[in-house]
């Protein structure tokens, strides 16, 4: 049996043309621009190239993009003018705070002053407590993209196994609590937890979010489950350039899996989709217009 693959460039793409369509309307009937702010400090490689890509899908999507480029060594008191500048400004509903960020600064006093409103990676307490006790919240985008393709296989997620493997801020965590919301039975597995081909083994769903290359092997996996690959490991080739692997051996997967994501081209494709979905919905409750319809 050969896994089906599931196309996280066709899904965004469908997700980001709902999104024009709803920005559309809200342009129309409500004369609603929303806006997003994306604040990068310093110059790592990879967040520059995250930015430019948030940047233009948010104007192919017909909303406002407004980017702050700090350098590196700037000051906490600076960051949290800045961040109070966006809370303020009637044209933002979004606002995004490129992580990592530079040593000297803390990013939880960052994320804390960022107005849960315009919160749209979902990660001030506020909103990750509404979301773990089960009531509406802007949710992280990387989660919700691994919902929505896990969405394309299996349109009900009722009773279903799921393992969560990681458990950061910014995917573990949230994606537990949505899985939980879908009324999967969720397992939380991390480094420190035993026998991890044992835990998978019981799983319909799987969702690695390690950061290690590789590590799920094909062999964990319960024949037929679907697998939602999260990691984006660079690792050297033998021709001296890099390449993008995921967290799970995917060749190994192919052969056990019903469904697999691919890295590239999977779960990275949703999360700046979902991005784009937080900021449209943020902005509409922040003007008390319906939810979207996306
Ligand atoms: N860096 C990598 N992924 C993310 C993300 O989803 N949000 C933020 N703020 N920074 C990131």
């Amino acid at each position: 049996m050969t896994a089906r693959i599931i196309d996280g460039k066709v899904i965004a793409a469908d997700l980001r043309a709902r999104v024009a369509g709803e920005v559309a309307r809200v342009k129309r009937e409500n004369s609603l621009t929303p806006g997003l702010a994306v604040v990068l400090v310093g110059n790592d490689p990879a967040s520059e190239v995250y930015v430019r890509s948030k940047h233009t899908q948010t104007q192919a999507a017909g909303m406002a993009s407004f980017e702050h480029k700090l350098s590196a060594d700037v000051s906490q008191a600076d960051l949290l003018a800045l961040i109070a500048g966006l809370n303020g400004d009637p044209a933002v509903h979004g606002i995004l705070v490129q992580l990592p960020l530079p040593k000297h600064l803390h990013t939880e006093t960052i994320i804390n002053a960022i107005d849960p409103a315009k919160d749209v990676d979902g990660l001030h307490p506020n909103n990750a407590g509404r979301l773990a006790g089960g009531f509406a919240a802007l949710s992280p985008c990387t989660p919700l993209g691994c919902i929505i393709l896990t969405r394309s296989v299996h349109p009900s997620l009722e009773g279903m196994n799921a393992i969560v493997i990681g458990r950061s801020n910014l995917v573990g965590r949230p994606l537990v609590q949505l899985l939980l919301n879908e009324n999967a039975t969720v397992t939380i597995a991390h480094s420190r937890s035993r026998d991890l081909p044992k835990l998978c083994a019981q799983a319909d769903l799987v969702y690695a979010a390690v950061g290690k290359p590789e590590m799920v092997r094909g062999s964990w996996l319960k024949p037929g489950a679907t697998v939602i690959d999260v990691g984006i490991n660079r690792i050297p080739t033998a021709e001296g350039k890099t390449k993008l692997i995921g967290d799970v051996a995917f060749q190994e997967a192919l052969d056990v899996a019903g469904a697999i994501t691919p890295v590239p081209g999977g779960v990275g494709q949703m999360t700046v989709a979902c991005l784009l979905v937080n900021t449209l919905r943020a902005a509409c409750a922040i003007h008390k217009l319906p939810a979207p319809g996306v």
